[in-house]
């Protein structure tokens, strides 16, 4: 047999570690490579939480995370430090997932050394580099050199076709997240204890509709979380509806929410969930309010409306699928929205049954493949 393809995988936030969990899974199942993983730990305990979940234990963790963190010390500390652990590891290949800045700085750490690189949720564009800010600069950075881009979806590719990437390094895959959802909603049939931990919750706010929240964009630090809060605070104030809102930890999030809405009867103002029990959360929400990107496309695969809080989305396909809107950062706009989907049951019903285009579950093989043959 030939020499193992040597693989190093770099990731460091919360929906990096979902979104890569499958893919490791497989490739550490598979003799064609030697798998390494590193985590720069630009998160903590919510990259923790995920790692514990998927059974991985990382080969090198940077442990780079600061309260409250600056763009600038965060990018110098991550590409001195995974470009140390390249030089020791000396892979075949880097793969880097999605537009964080450890993406960002993986990638360049990579082809400083003339690594090549693997972009996987490759093309996504917003068309404005202030929304999201600064992801949709970070990818952009990483598309510019990947040598392999695994586009989640034909828009996606075409985003990227029109930058002049070459085709043959283009290949459409579908989103790892859905493979994600998948391998964690098997989980929990086989251990429903993984996902108990809401029935609290269940049983205080039984007969009502539940909300579920995120919210965590950089973009809407200052006044859209103040407005955010604002809509949260006035959709709660139905007495038909509860809203279920694990806070991130980013502490730019959590004084504004705490501030706003901490003690409101109708809202939970919950620690981040760990992926089973936010899985659970989209399984009994009746919609999503969010300004993810994973919840944008997790949603629309177990049939759950979202409402998406940003002013433009990298996502478009969501939109045009009917399964997301855009609402911004508008308390009013936020609100009448919500209400028409709790009000008229034919609006919420187009948007429950719409098709959901980010996958079909098997991104990862169709990765494995890609980069076996790289
Ligand atoms: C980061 C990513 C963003 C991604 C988001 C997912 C960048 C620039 N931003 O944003 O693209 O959508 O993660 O959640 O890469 N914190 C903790 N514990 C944790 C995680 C965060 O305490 O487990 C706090 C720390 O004070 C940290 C701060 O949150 O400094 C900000 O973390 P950071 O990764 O810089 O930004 P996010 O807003 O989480
Ligand atoms: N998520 C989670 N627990 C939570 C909130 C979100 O496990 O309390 C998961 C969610 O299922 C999705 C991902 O985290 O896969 C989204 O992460 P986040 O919104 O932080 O980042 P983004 O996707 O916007 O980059």
């Amino acid at each position: 047999m030939s020499t193992p393809i040597k693989i190093l995988s770099v990731f460091g936030t919360r929906p990096e570690a979902i979104k890569f969990f499958p893919l490791v899974h497989a490739l550490d199942a598979d003799e064609r490579f030697d798998s390494r993983v590193c985590v720069s730990g630009q998160h903590r305990g919510m990259l923790d939480q995920v790692l514990e979940i998927a059974g991985i234990v990382p080969h090198h963790d940077l442990d780079l995370m600061q309260p409250d963190q600056t763009l600038d010390a965060l990018t110098a500390n991550l590409l001195t430090g995974i470009g140390s652990v390249l030089d020791q590891e000396k892979p075949d290949w880097v793969i880097v997932q999605g537009d964080t800045a450890t993406a960002m700085s993986g990638a360049l750490a990579a082809y400083y050394r003339k690594i090549p690189v693997a972009h996987v949720e490759a093309g996504l564009r917003s068309g404005n580099i202030h929304h999201p800010w600064p992801e949709e600069v970070n990818r952009k950075i990483v598309g510019s050199f990947a040598a392999l881009h695994f586009a989640p979806t034909e828009t996606a590719a075409d985003a990227l076709k029109r930058e002049a990437v070459d085709p043959s390094s283009i290949h459409v895959t579908g989103n790892t997240v859905i493979d994600a959802l998948h391998w964690i909603t098997t989980q929990i049939e086989q251990k429903p204890e993984l996902a108990t931990n809401l029935a609290g919750l269940e049983q205080r706010f039984a007969g009502k509709r539940i909300i579920g929240v995120t919210s965590h964009r950089r973009e809407n630090f200052g006044g859209g979380m103040e407005a955010i809060a604002d809509a949260i605070r006035r959709i709660a104030a139905r007495d038909d509806v509860a809203m279920i809102f694990p806070v991130h930890l980013n502490p730019n999030v959590r004084k504004v929410m705490n501030a706003q809405l901490d003690g409101l009867d109708n809202v939970a103002l919950i620690e981040p969930l760990d992926y089973p029990h936010f899985a659970r959360l989209l399984d009994i929400c009746t919609l999503m309010l969010t300004d993810s990107g994973g919840v944008q496309e997790e949603a629309p695969a177990l049939g759950k409306p979202v409402l998406v809080m940003r002013e433009t989305t990298e996502r478009p396909e969501g939109v045009d699928a009917g399964t997301a809107k855009l609402v911004g950062t508008d308390a009013d706009m936020i609100v009448a929205e919500c209400n028409r989907l709790l009000d008229d049951q034919a609006a919420y019903d187009a948007m429950a049954q719409s098709h959901n285009p980010f996958g079909d579950g098997k991104a990862v093989a169709r990765i494995v493949e890609a980069l076996a043959n790289g």
